[in-house]
This record gives structure tokens, C-alpha cells and sequence, in this order.
């Protein structure tokens, strides 16, 4: 087999990289390791910038978005048992979508299909060969057992924290910066009516809580839980006696109860790596950065890393000119750190650190009274939130 982008990994980033070189004539071939329903009912983020929606929409991928997806206005911070909201459109002049990413990735897998794309699902032992060379390729085995190899001018390493492509590059020429959060976040989906219409990011003495959703059906609830929590420890009835005490305050924000559908742990970092390229090999979303879920950035970064790289292939074939696949790291890296340190400043903010002592809780306190009361401070908040520009517009 033979392409011009071999794409390992089919979660956002992957997904929408082969999309968006489609739509500028290059070719591409995704490898992905799970199967297409694991992939597509992974639940994971929630809130996508006003640049993604933007990608989405300029690139024939907002329909089902459009229609399903709930539009964001602002968000409240609740502290000491009250709300207190942030008006992005005031403060911004944008907004966010709250919009799953697994639906995100079936947008985009059905157009792929539509398309005539190339993914192939249940793909094992994939592996990466000769990315110091013009020609580099990769190899792997199909469900029935069977070998395989594909010949292409590039690869992206899109296959998240977990995968194969950033350890193929040489240690010795990467850079890691890591934080490890002392703590995680217990996710719940209910069936229950959200009771707001908008996020609440609740800082608590007994820890943090986020309540959030999918549908006017469907509530998305989070706990500031140990990191390697065992879930088992967590059946239903404890889970909403914990968000009852957490989210309760002055003005009996009643929490409605339903049947949870889905939950899970998820351990706190963050986490960099660079530079994104090595040879042939690029790197993009997740399997070159991590952070906190804080500031809802995960996904988002992920779709301004393969922007940004399709504008470099691009320019690769169509100008013969590989400067923009040169500083592709260089410009990703602008972004991913200004996210960092977004997501570190919500995490801090908003979190119980066990090893506070009195002051610096009270500092903290203060902080979010600030941020509330401050309109350069919200603004600040705001425009971190809803998305900074991409630079290369
Ligand atoms: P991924 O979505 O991880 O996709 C990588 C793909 O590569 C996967 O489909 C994987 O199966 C595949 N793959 C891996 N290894 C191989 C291999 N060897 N061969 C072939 N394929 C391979 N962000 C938020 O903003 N809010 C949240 O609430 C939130 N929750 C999260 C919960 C979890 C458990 C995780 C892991 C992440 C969460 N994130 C969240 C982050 C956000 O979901 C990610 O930033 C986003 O998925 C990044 O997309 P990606 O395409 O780079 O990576
Ligand atoms: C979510 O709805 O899953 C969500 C929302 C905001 C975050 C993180 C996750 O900061």
C-alpha cells in the first residue's frame, strides 16, 4: 500500500488531519488500534473553543453539531456555595460549544467513509520505520492475522499519550516537562435534566466538582477524587451524596438525580514534549501533550496541532517548500504552552491541595474573589477559555 500521509490513530486529531488534507487533495491512510464502535463511544471531552466550532464548520463537519450541540454563552465559578458567572460573549465577543468529542469523532468518521477515506480499524503491532529517511513507513497486522506495510512520504503520530510514535523518537533529542496532579476526577454521565444551563466550576473544602452535560437529557458530573481511586469504592448512592455536599451552598442549587450510565477515573497531568517532529515523523494532540482537564483544552489543541500541520503538508506539496513543516513544532508549541498554563492556573485554582496549609487556602479564596470581581481579571479567564487566536491567521 502506498499514500502520502500515514496517520497513526483515529481520535480527533487523527480523524480530522485526514479530513482537512482531503479537502487540499492530499492523500492519506489512517491506522487506528481499536474498533470503530470502541472509538466511537469513548467519552471524553465536552467543550470545544470557538476555533474549533469555526474548523468544524468551514470544513463541512457542523451539521449535527449545529443542531444538537448547546451553545455556551458563559460559565459560572461557585465558591463558598454561590455562583458567580463569567460572561464570555460580554467580555469576548465568543462563545463555546458543549458538544461530546466521541460525537465529534463520528462526524467525522462518517464523512471520512462518505469520502472514500481509509481507516483501518483493529489495527496490531503497529510500528514506524525509517522516519530519518525521505521514505519512511509503517507496518502492522490485521484482525485475520495478516501483514501489512504502507509506503508514504510522512507520518503524524496521532495516537495519544499511550501510543507508539513518541518513543520513536530518539530520547535523546526530546524534551519531557511533566506535572503529576496529586489527584484525579471521578466522571459520571446521569440521566437526569441539568438543573443550569451552563458549567459550574465548584472549588469546595471537601474538594473540587464540575457539573456539566451533553443534552438537555443527559448531565456530565465531575469529583475531585485520589488519582488511582478504585471505583469500586464509588457506587451511585455515594457519588450523589458527594455532589449534594459539594455543589450545596446560600442558594440550594438542587442537583436532579437519574440513573448513571457511565463512569470512570481519570489521573491528573501535565505534560509536554518536544519538539513534535523527528525526520518524517510528526506528532500531534495527545501523543505530544497532556493537560489537565481544567480548562477543557485537551481536545482542542488537538485540532489546532493538525491545522497547523495540514497547512505545512500542504505548502509541502504544493509549494515545494518544507518552512512551514519546519517551525510546525515551534508554532504548536506557542499554543500548547499558553493551554498549560491555562489548565495549571484552573487546576490550582479550583482544587483542595492536601498539602495547603490555612494561608494558602485563603489565598486561593481570594484569588477566585478577584477573578469574579475583576472585569480584566474575568476577561482574562474569558479569552483563555473560549480559545486564543490561531497565530497564523
Ligand atoms: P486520542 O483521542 O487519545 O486518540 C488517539 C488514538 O490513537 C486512539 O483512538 C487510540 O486508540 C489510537 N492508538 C493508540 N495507540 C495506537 C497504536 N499503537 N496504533 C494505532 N492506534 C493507536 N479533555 C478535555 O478537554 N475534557 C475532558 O473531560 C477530558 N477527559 C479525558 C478523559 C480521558 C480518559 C482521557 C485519556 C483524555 C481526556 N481528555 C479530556 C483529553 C482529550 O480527550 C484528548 O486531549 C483528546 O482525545 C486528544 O485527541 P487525540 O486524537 O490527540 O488522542
Ligand atoms: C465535560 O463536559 O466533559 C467537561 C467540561 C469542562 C471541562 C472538562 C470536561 O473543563
Amino acid at each position: 500500500m502506498r499514500t502520502q500521509v500515514g496517520i497513526i490513530g483515529a481520535g480527533p486529531a487523527g480523524l480530522l488531519l485526514s479530513h482537512l488534507l482531503h479537502l487540499v487533495g492530499i492523500d492519506s491512510v489512517i491506522l487506528e488500534a481499536r474498533d470503530r464502535p470502541y472509538v466511537e463511544g469513548r467519552i471524553r471531552a465536552g467543550v470545544l473553543e470557538q476555533g474549533t466550532v469555526d474548523v468544524l464548520n468551514d470544513t463541512g463537519l457542523g451539521a449535527r453539531m449545529n443542531r444538537e450541540g448547546l451553545l455556551h454563552h458563559g460559565t459560572t465559578l461557585r465558591f463558598r456555595g454561590r455562583n458567580h458567572h463569567i460572561d464570555f460573549v460580554d467580555l469576548t465577543g465568543k462563545a463555546v460549544m458543549v458538544y461530546g468529542q466521541h460525537e465529534v469523532v463520528k462526524d467525522i468518521i462518517a464523512q471520512r467513509l462518505a469520502d472514500g477515506g481509509k481507516i483501518e480499524f483493529e489495527a496490531a503491532d503497529v510500528a514506524v520505520h525509517g522516519i530519518e529517511s525521505d521514505k519512511p513507513w509503517i507496518t502492522w497486522r490485521d484482525k485475520a492475522g495478516k501483514d501489512h506495510r504502507l509506503d508514504c512520504d510522512f507520518i503524524a503520530g496521532c495516537d495519544g499519550f499511550h501510543g507508539i510514535c513518541r518513543p520513536a523518537i530518539p530520547a535523546s533529542i526530546q524534551k519531557v516537562y511533566e506535572r503529576v496532579y496529586p489527584f484525579g476526577w471521578l466522571g459520571i454521565l446521569a440521566r437526569s435534566k441539568p438543573v443550569q444551563d451552563e458549567l459550574i466550576y465548584n472549588n469546595h473544602a471537601r474538594g473540587f466538582a464540575l457539573f456539566s452535560m451533553r443534552s438537555p437529557e443527559i448531565t456530565r458530573l465531575y469529583l475531585q477524587c485520589l488519582p488511582d481511586e478504585d471505583i469500586a469504592n464509588w457506587p451511585d448512592e455515594r457519588i450523589w451524596e458527594e455532589l449534594h455536599l459539594r455543589l450545596k451552598g446560600e442558594d440550594k442549587l438542587n442537583l436532579a438525580e437519574g440513573p448513571i450510565i457511565q463512569k470512570s477515573v481519570t489521573p491528573m497531568r501535565s505534560f509536554v514534549c518536544g519538539p513534535m517532529r523527528h525526520g518524517r515523523l510528526f506528532l500531534a494532540g495527545d501523543a505530544a501533550h497532556i493537560v489537565p482537564p481544567t480548562g477543557a483544552k485537551g481536545m482542542n489543541l488537538a485540532v489546532a496541532d493538525v491545522r497547523y500541520l495540514c497547512r505545512a503538508l500542504e505548502t509541502f506539496y504544493k509549494k515545494n517548500s518544507g518552512d512551514l513543516l519546519g517551525g510546525y513544532s515551534d508554532l504548536c508549541m506557542r499554543r500548547i504552552w499558553k493551554a498549560q498554563r491555562f489548565s495549571w492556573w484552573m487546576t490550582s485554582l479550583l482544587h483542595k491541595f492536601d498539602e495547603r496549609n490555612a494561608f494558602e487556602n485563603e489565598v486561593q479564596l481570594a484569588e477566585l474573589d478577584y477573578v469574579v470581581s475583576s472585569r480584566a481579571a474575568k476577561t482574562s479567564l474569558a479569552e483563555n477559555y473560549v480559545g486564543l487566536p490561531f497565530e497564523d491567521q
